[in-house]
């Protein structure tokens, strides 16, 4: 293929995700040594994109290795206490002062107009403020932290209204006490609750160590990030940020992404490709879906039933779901089926059809058909698929919504049409994957 068309393919297999991100909230963390990094320009082109396609951003610095070498060139000695950075009295001055040369670099860079770059020309619009309200860590096993502290508020509706006006939001990891004492906050943290008090679609952070070198696109569910936290191989830069990612996610905070910046663009090709490049940590894995085994059959059968009663699904007889039980995937809750999905390739093994969605009434419009179809589209494209098929009557436009089309030439394979029932008058829908 020539690179003409490689791009055109690539802008193309861009477009949802632009359309997708538009408008939505974005967290990113940046450490200070990506911010020191000879990675730091590109992705400040980058930021710079995202804040164009019309993302909502609060950016966040980290500030770790500054306070080192503060701390260093100032022969202080650093105390730690459970890996928490102990801030006395006569240390914070050096501490603010490491974050504010953080922060200061990390704006000029922000604001440079980007020029010699394809982005030349555009400013970002940066906003900060008192937004954090910090209180102290208190006494722990009888060691006072002092200075260092947790986040007890975030100002979030001045935030949204500042995100509205299309500033890009800069935060600090410093917090000021409602009596007006500093506090040093660990930055990661501060980005998990900024991104909770937003309830931001996603939280990013963008930070060296994350994966020991070995960068591979994965997803995982909040159990799997549980899991992980438990395996000693697991690096413990990566440990710190599933843990945070766990409480983001459970708070509704839709999808944390943490990205290794060791590639350029990595960013982008995280939020614009379907492979993805980092880690990606969802709840899109509702904890009860699964595929199905042949136990399930009764319980999709009543299921479908009353969709099979109104005509909306073809009927299907025990029979035929027991023959095609390994192309389901469900959802159960408190032991019954209340989602179904099925995925059923053709002969080719490169086309297949998606069948028998159902959501049980009570569950319907909280996403789960969504969720269900982009496990079997994860899943359909690793397994080689390339394009998916469904015949529908009733829920044509929920199909559409979730990137199919009509197509009016598609020759149904030849199994399904033995099955094929003319009279019902489907519409038959495709989708690229
Ligand atoms: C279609 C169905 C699977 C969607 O599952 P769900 O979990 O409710 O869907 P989601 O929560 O992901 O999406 C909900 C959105 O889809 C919309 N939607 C639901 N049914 C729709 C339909 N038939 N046509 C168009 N949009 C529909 C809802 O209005 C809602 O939109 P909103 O968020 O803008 O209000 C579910 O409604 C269902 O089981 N319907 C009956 C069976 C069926 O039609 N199966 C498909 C046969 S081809």
């Amino acid at each position: 293929m020539s690179n003409t068309q490689d791009y055109v393919q690539w802008f193309r297999g861009a477009a949802p995700y632009i359309k997708a991100h538009r408008k939505k909230t974005f967290v990113i963390m940046v450490s200070d040594e990506v911010i020191y990094s000879d990675r730091f320009v590109g992705l400040v082109h980058d930021i710079a994109l995202l804040n164009h396609l019309g993302i909502k951003l609060v950016i966040l610095h980290g500030s770790r290795s500054s306070i080192d070498s503060h701390f260093a060139d100032n022969k202080l000695e650093s105390r730690f206490h459970h890996n928490i950075r102990i801030t006395d009295a006569a240390t914070l001055p050096f501490v603010i002062q490491a974050i504010n040369e953080v922060r200061t670099f990390f704006e000029a860079q922000l604001s440079t107009g980007l020029p010699n770059t394809p982005m030349s020309g555009s400013e970002l619009s940066l906003v900060s403020g008192n937004f954090v309200t910090g209180m102290p860590l208190g006494v722990i096993d009888g060691i006072d932290m002092q200075h260092s502290g947790k986040v007890r508020d975030i100002k979030h509706d001045e935030i949204n209204e500042l995100l509205a006006l299309n500033h890009v939001v800069l935060l600090s990891n410093l917090g000021y006490s409602r009596t007006g004492e500093v506090f040093n906050l660990p930055a990661e943290e501060l980005a998990g609750k900024v991104a909770q008090a937003l309830k931001a679609d996603k939280l990013i952070y963008i930070q060296q160590g994350i994966t020991n070198g070995e960068a591979t696109a994965s997803t995982l569910s909040a159990s799997e990030c549980d899991l992980m936290l438990q395996d000693p191989a697991t690096p413990s830069e990566l440990k710190s940020l599933l843990g945070q990612a766990i409480q983001a996610i459970q708070a509704q905070v839709k999808r944390v992404h943490l990205i290794d910046p060791q590639v350029d663009g990595g960013l982008l090709l995280e939020l614009f490709t379907r492979d993805g490049y980092g880690i990606m940590v969802t709840n899109l894995f509702y904890e009860g879906s699964r595929a199905a085994s042949i136990d399930d059959v009764g319980g999709i059968l009543s299921l479908i039933e009353p969709h099979e009663s109104s005509g909306v699904l073809v009927a299907r007889s025990r029979e035929q779901i027991e023959l095609e039980i390994s192309h389901f995937q469900v959802i159960e809750k408190d032991g019954m089926i209340i989602a179904c999905i099925a995925c059923i390739p053709d002969s080719s093994a490169r086309t297949a059809e998606i069948a028998c969605l159902a959501v049980h009434e009570s569950y319907q419009g909280s996403g789960l058909g969504n969720q269900l179809l982009q496990i079997v589209e994860d899943r359909a494209s690793k397994s080689g698929i390339s394009r998916l098929y469904t015949l529908t009557t009733r829920t044509s436009h929920w199909f559409i919504e979730h990137g199919f089309v009509e197509s009016r030439d598609f020759k149904l394979p030849e199994a399904r049409l033995a099955r094929y029932n003319p009279e019902r008058g489907s519409k038959i829908l495709l989708k690229s994957i």
